[in-house]
C-alpha cells in the first residue's frame, strides 16, 4: 500500500478511478483534486462514507489545490475535456495540452519523486507534455490506453468465440485512435492462436470495432465518454505499480530507439513494478504489424506539432 495518491480530475474518469483505488485499498490516503469548487470535497466525502459497506479504510480527500496532494508517490491525470459526439480526440489537442501542462507544474512542485499516470486525450500527446514539463525521467510518466483497448479488443473476441474474456491473451498497441494495433500474431485463447479459431474477415470486423470503441461509447453516451472500463484499466496499472507485480501491459511510454521510433509516446509492451516503467518490450512483428505501428507514430507526431509548451 502506498501512502498516498492523488487522482487529478474529479470528473468521470478520475472520480470512478478514486473510488476503485479505495476499495483496493492501494493508498492510505487518495486525493482528488479538481478545478469546480465542491465537486472533488462532496465526491470524496461519499466514496469515504463507503468505507464501512465496501470494507476499505483509505481516506479519500477532495481539494481545489495541491496542498494535500504534497508528497504523494503516485499521481494520475484525468483532468481535461472528454469527447463529444463527432468529436476526435485529437480535436481536444489544444485544451488540453493547457490543462495537463498546468497539472504537470503542479504535480512537479507538490511531489517531485512522483510517478505519474497519464488519462487525458489525446493521450499519446498529452504523456510527451506531462514528461516534458515534469521533466521527469520516462520511467515515472507513462501513459494508459492500450490496457482499455486491448480490454475491448478481449470483450469482442471473446463474445464472437463464445469464451471467457479470462481465456483471451491480447495487446493493442500503437496510438490511442484511430491508428491502434492491435497485434492478431499475439492474439491467442488460452495459447491458441486466434487465427485458428476465426477467419479473417470476422477478426478484421473485431478489429474495426476495437478501433472505434471509444467513440461507440460517446455514440450512445452523447454527452462524454467511456469511464467505467477506462478508470478500470488504469487501476491495474496503478495496481501493478502499488504492489511492484512487474506486469506486461500495453502502456503508452517514451521511445528512445524502441521499434526504431524516438522521441514520441507509444503504446508497446511494459513491465510495471515499484518504479513504474521497469523495461519496454521489443517483440517480433509481422511487416504489416511493423508498417500500422510506424503509421501510427506519424499520426501521434501529427497532433504533437499542434502543440505549443
Ligand atoms: P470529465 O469531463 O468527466 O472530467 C474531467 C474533469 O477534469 C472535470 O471534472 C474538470 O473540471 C476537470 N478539470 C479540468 N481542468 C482541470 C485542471 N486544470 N485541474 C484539475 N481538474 C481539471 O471527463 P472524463 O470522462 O473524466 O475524461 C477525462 C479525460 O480522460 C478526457 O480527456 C478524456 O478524453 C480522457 N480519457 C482517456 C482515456 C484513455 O484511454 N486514455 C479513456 C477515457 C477518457
Ligand atoms: C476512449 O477510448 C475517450 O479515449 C477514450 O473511450
Amino acid at each position: 500500500m502506498l501512502n498516498k495518491i492523488t487522482v487529478v480530475g474529479a470528473g468521470n474518469v478520475g472520480a470512478t478511478l478514486s473510488q476503485r483505488l479505495a476499495e483496493r485499498e492501494l493508498a492510505r490516503e487518495i486525493v482528488l483534486v479538481d478545478v469546480v469548487e465542491g465537486i472533488p470535497q462532496g465526491k470524496a466525502l461519499d466514496q469515504w462514507e463507503s468505507g464501512p459497506i465496501e470494507g476499505f479504510d483509505t481516506r479519500v480527500i477532495g481539494a481545489n489545490d495541491y496542498g494535500p496532494a504534497k508528497g504523494s508517490e503516485l499521481f494520475v491525470v484525468t483532468a481535461g475535456v472528454a469527447r463529444k459526439p463527432g468529436m476526435s480526440r485529437d480535436d481536444l489537442v489544444k485544451t488540453n495540452a493547457g490543462i495537463v501542462k498546468s497539472v504537470s507544474e503542479e504535480i512537479k512542485r507538490a511531489s517531485p519523486g512522483a510517478i505519474v499516470i497519464v488519462v487525458s486525450n489525446p493521450l499519446d500527446v498529452m504523456c510527451w507534455v506531462a514528461k516534458q514539463v515534469t521533466g521527469f525521467p520516462r520511467e515515472r510518466v507513462i501513459g494508459m490506453a492500450g490496457v482499455l483497448d486491448t480490454a475491448r479488443y478481449r470483450t469482442f473476441l471473446a463474445e464472437a468465440l463464445k469464451v471467457s474474456v479470462e481465456d483471451i491473451q491480447a495487446m493493442v498497441l500503437g496510438g490511442h485512435g484511430d491508428t491502434m494495433v492491435p497485434l492478431i500474431s499475439y492474439t491467442t485463447v488460452s495459447g491458441i492462436p486466434v487465427t485458428q479459431l476465426m477467419d479473417r474477415k470476422r477478426l478484421d470486423a473485431i478489429v474495426q470495432r476495437t478501433r472505434d470503441g471509444g467513440a461507440e461509447i460517446v455514440q450512445h453516451l452523447k454527452t462524454g465518454s467511456a469511464y467505467y472500463a477506462p478508470s478500470a484499466a488504469t487501476a491495474e496499472m496503478v495496481e501493478a505499480i502499488v504492489k511492484d507485480k512487474h506486469r506486461v501491459l500495453p502502456c503508452s511510454a517514451y521511445l528512445e530507439g524502441e521499434y526504431g521510433l524516438s522521441g514520441i509516446y507509444l503504446g508497446v509492451p511494459c513491465k510495471l513494478g515499484a518504479m513504474g516503467l521497469e523495461q519496454i518490450i521489443e517483440v517480433e512483428l509481422s511487416a504489416e504489424e511493423k508498417a500500422a505501428l510506424h503509421k501510427s507514430a506519424e499520426a501521434v507526431r501529427q497532433t504533437m506539432a499542434a502543440v505549443t509548451l
